[in-house]
């Protein structure tokens, strides 16, 4: 099979009992909409599974960023000995970086990892309608917003899923899959079957704001950061109590950090809206940082200091 022929053609049997869906192994051509610590990350996700990957952003800024992000975690990967230097340097040349839409034309997914406003990702979508073929499958990273809202922006919304990465998403195996309401059951099948291919765990769940691991991710976040302004602990002792006690591998404030505080008063903000529940509310320290400009590891300081900003370190 070739990167021509598409999901749909999949889903129609031509290729059936030869291997319907059969993805794994297979090059295909991914576009990434947004190259920022979501975009970025997914990036690299793709060239390490060996996938021809076209990363678009609207700002020449955000797009050298994001590639300087691919690269570094490559980098980093090769000096610890993950990657060989060879495989290092294979998945960089699979990176392209642009700011013209036209560019994705050849893309078999589109993944739109842009900045979380409903307006802003479905005038993405219906642009893309008119640039890639009607088989491209279109996944969206939402955190908060109806899959199905999003999916109005394309024509064909039968090829919207949602595909929520966990941040790093090089590093953490789980996305979640959402369907929106006219999402075809051959989209989903195949973004299930291209999810496995690159290593990821699917978990399904429904367009619902928050999907699964936001309910109990956010309120967790904002129980720590309740707990540090009451002075139970400090900074680094609550994240030091953390995998110790309930088994996670990085303290809430480390991962807030990576996310980012401005994105994390956005996604609580936003679900604390929508499910009017307070434990969803971002607590005032949140507030307070991002008035600061201190959203973590992208300005250089949030909870801890960092000399190096890159999203990974380098
Ligand atoms: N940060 C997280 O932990 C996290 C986790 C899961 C999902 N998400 C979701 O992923 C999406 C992106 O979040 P992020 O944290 O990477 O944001 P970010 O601010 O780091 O990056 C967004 C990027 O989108 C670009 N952009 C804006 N408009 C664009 C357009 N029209 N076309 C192309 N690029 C455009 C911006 O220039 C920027 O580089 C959001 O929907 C967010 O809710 C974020």
């Amino acid at each position: 099979m070739t990167t021509d022929e598409g999901w749909r053609q999949d889903d129609d049997g031509q290729i059936a009992d030869s291997g319907v869906l059969e993805v794994s192994g297979q090059r295909r051509t991914v576009a990434v909409l947004g190259a920022g610590t979501m975009g970025s990350g997914i990036a690299t996700v793709m060239v390490r599974a060996g996938h021809r990957t076209l990363l678009y952003d609207v700002a020449e800024t955000g797009l050298a960023r994001g590639i300087e992000t691919v690269n570094g975690f490559l980098d980093k990967s090769a000096r610890l000995g993950k990657l060989t230097a060879d495989e290092a340097a294979a998945a960089k040349s699979l990176l392209v970086g642009t700011t013209d839409l036209g560019d994705l034309a050849p893309s078999d997914v589109v993944v739109e990892a842009v900045w979380e406003d409903l307006a802003l990702k479905k005038e993405v979508f219906g642009q893309l309608d008119d640039v890639v073929p009607e088989r491209t499958l279109f996944h969206t990273n939402t955190s908060t917003l109806s899959v199905t809202g999003v999916a109005s922006g394309s024509r064909l919304a039968e090829r919207v899923v949602g595909t929520h990465y966990c941040n790093p998403a090089p590093l953490m195996k789980l996305v979640e899959v959402a369907n929106g309401r006219h999402t075809a059951s051959w989209a989903t099948r195949a973004t299930l079957e291209f999810l496995s291919s690159l290593g990821k765990t699917s978990v399904i769940t429904k367009d619902r704001p928050g999907f699964i691991v936001n309910r109990f991710l956010i309120p967790w976040e904002n129980s720590c950061i309740d707990a540090l302004e009451a002075g139970l602990g400090t900074v680094e002792s609550i994240d030091a109590a953390v995998p110790g006690s309930i088994g996670h591998p990085m303290g809430p404030f480390r991962l807030l950090d990576i996310v980012g505080l401005d994105i994390h008063q956005q996604v609580a903000t936003r679900l604390y809206e929508q499910l009017r529940d307070p434990r969803f509310f971002p607590p005032p320290m949140v507030d307070r940082m991002v008035a600061a400009g201190d959203l973590g590891r992208k300005t250089g300081r949030g909870f801890y200091d960092y000399d190096d900003t890159s999203l990974f370190g380098s």
